[in-house]
C-alpha cells in the first residue's frame, strides 16, 4: 500500500460522526429518481462505492421541501413519504456495506430552469432577480440568452420560507437514518448567488459587503442545527466557481473568504467541503507567497480551524501513480483533512480500494457521465 493511500484509510472523527477512512464521493447529480423517489437501483449504486472502500458518501444534491428547489422531475426529493423510504433502502445499503453517508441539501435558485420543472409557469428564486454575467461556461449561448433576463428579487417571505425548508429536509433525513447533512452552497445556486456581489445586488439584511452577502447561508446552518441537534456532522460546499462564469469568485480576497466562511463556521459547519476544478489549484495566486499557493481546501482548513475536504481531478490523470504522489504531499503537509472524489467513482466503483492495493483502476471517459451507473 502506498504511503498516501495508508494515510487517507485513517478514521477521522466529525461530530459524533466516525468517518472510516478519508474518501468521500463527491456529489453527482444522476436524476434517476422519477418522481423524486430513489429506488433499489440508486440504493445499489450507492452501496457499490461504499463496497469499494469509499469512506462518506455525499449523495447527488437532492431537492429540499420547497416546490421551487429543483427543476428536473427524476431528481430526488427529501421530503415526502415516498421518497424517505426510498431513502431509507439506500442509508441502509450503505451502511450494510461500512460506508458512512450525507445527503446534499440542494435549491438550484436562479440555475433551475423552469421548463424541465412540474412548475413552468414559476421562475427559479433569485437574490436580486439576476442570473450572474455569463463567462466561461458550458452552457450553450441559447441557454444562458433564455435565463438570462432578469426577474423579480426574492422577498423576505420567500428567503424565510427556504432556510425553513433547509430545517425540514434536514429533520426528515436524519429520520431516513442518515448520518449527517450536507448542504450545497457552491456552483452558482441559491446560497452561492447570496455569496456573489454578481448576483447579489440587495441592500437589506441578506446584501451588502462579505458579511452580509453569508448571511442567507449563515441563518440555513443554524436552522439546520436547530432542527439537527448538536454532534450531527453539517457539512457545507462552497466554491469560487460558477456554472455561470468558471472564472468568477465570491470572494476577492483571503479576508472576504474568511468573513464568510468564519460566519459559516460559527453558525454551526463542522467540516468544508472545498469545491474547486483541481484540488491543487492555487485560489489566489496573485497573493504574496506563501499565500499564492494555497487551493481551496487549505483556505478553509486556515481561516476556520475546521476539517476541509479537497476535490477535484483526483484519480483522473494519465499517468495514475504521479497524480497521486501530489495528493500524497498534499495532504501530509496537512492541508485539507479528507478528499472527495466525482467522476473516478463513477468509471470504477472500487477505485478507493484499488488505489490502495496499488492496482490500476477503470479510467474515466466521458460516457461514464452518462450512463451514471
Ligand atoms: C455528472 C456530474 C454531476 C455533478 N453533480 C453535482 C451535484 O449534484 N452537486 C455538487 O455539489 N456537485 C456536483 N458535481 C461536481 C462534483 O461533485 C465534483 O466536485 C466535480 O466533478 C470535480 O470532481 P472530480 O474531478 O473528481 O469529478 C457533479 C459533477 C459531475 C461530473
Amino acid at each position: 500500500m502506498s504511503r498516501v493511500m495508508e494515510s487517507l484509510f485513517q478514521p477521522l472523527q466529525v461530530g459524533r460522526l466516525t468517518i472510516p477512512n478519508r474518501i468521500a464521493m463527491s456529489p453527482m447529480t444522476r436524476e434517476f429518481s422519477p418522481g423524486g423517489v430513489p429506488g433499489a437501483d440508486v440504493a445499489e449504486y450507492y452501496r457499490k462505492r461504499a463496497a469499494g472502500g469509499v469512506g462518506l458518501i455525499v449523495t447527488e444534491g437532492a431537492a429540499i421541501d420547497h416546490p421551487l428547489a429543483v427543476d428536473g422531475t427524476a431528481i430526488p426529493h427529501l421530503y415526502g413519504e415516498a421518497a424517505l423510504a426510498g431513502w431509507r433502502g439506500v442509508v441502509a445499503a450503505v451502511h450494510a456495506a461500512g460506508g458512512t453517508i450525507v445527503p446534499q441539501l440542494w435549491h438550484q435558485g436562479v440555475l433551475r430552469d423552469a421548463s424541465r420543472s412540474a412548475l413552468p409557469q414559476e421562475v427559479g428564486n433569485r437574490p436580486s432577480g439576476l442570473w450572474g454575467k455569463p463567462g466561461v461556461t458550458t452552457y450553450t449561448a441559447d441557454y444562458v440568452a433564455k435565463m438570462a433576463p432578469p426577474t423579480r428579487p426574492m422577498t423576505d417571505s420567500e428567503i424565510a420560507d427556504i432556510i425553513a425548508a433547509y430545517g425540514r429536509s434536514a429533520r426528515f433525513s436524519l429520520a431516513a437514518g442518515f448520518d449527517g447533512i450536507a448542504i450545497h452552497g457552491a456552483h452558482g445556486y441559491l446560497i452561492d448567488t447570496f455569496f456573489w456581489p454578481d448576483t447579489n445586488r440587495r441592500t437589506d439584511r441578506w446584501g451588502g459587503d462579505a458579511r452580509a452577502r453569508a448571511e442567507s447561508g449563515v441563518e440555513v446552518v443554524r436552522e439546520i442545527r436547530r432542527a439537527v441537534g448538536d454532534g450531527v456532522p453539517i457539512i457545507f460546499r462552497f466554491s469560487q466557481h460558477k456554472q455561470q462564469d468558471y472564472k468568477a469568485r465570491f470572494a476577492a480576497t483571503p479576508q472576504e473568504l474568511g468573513i464568510t466562511l468564519g460566519a459559516l463556521a460559527d453558525a454551526g459547519v463542522d467540516m468544508f467541503d472545498a469545491s474547486a476544478r483541481k484540488f491543487d489549484f492555487p485560489t489566489f495566486p496573485e497573493a504574496a507567497a506563501p499565500d499564492n499557493t494555497r487551493p481551496l481546501a487549505a483556505w478553509a482548513r486556515h481561516l476556520t480551524g475546521k476539517p476541509s475536504m479537497a476535490v477535484g481531478g483526483i484519480g483522473l490523470d494519465n499517468d495514475p501513480r504521479e497524480g497521486l504522489e501530489q495528493l500524497a504531499r498534499a495532504f501530509e503537509q496537512g492541508m485539507f483533512d479528507m478528499i472527495a472524489v466525482g467522476r473516478t467513482l463513477l468509471a470504477d466503483p472500487a477505485w478507493a480500494n484499488r488505489a490502495r492495493a496499488g492496482e490500476a483502476w477503470q479510467p474515466f471517459e466521458p460516457s461514464c457521465a452518462e450512463r451514471l451507473l
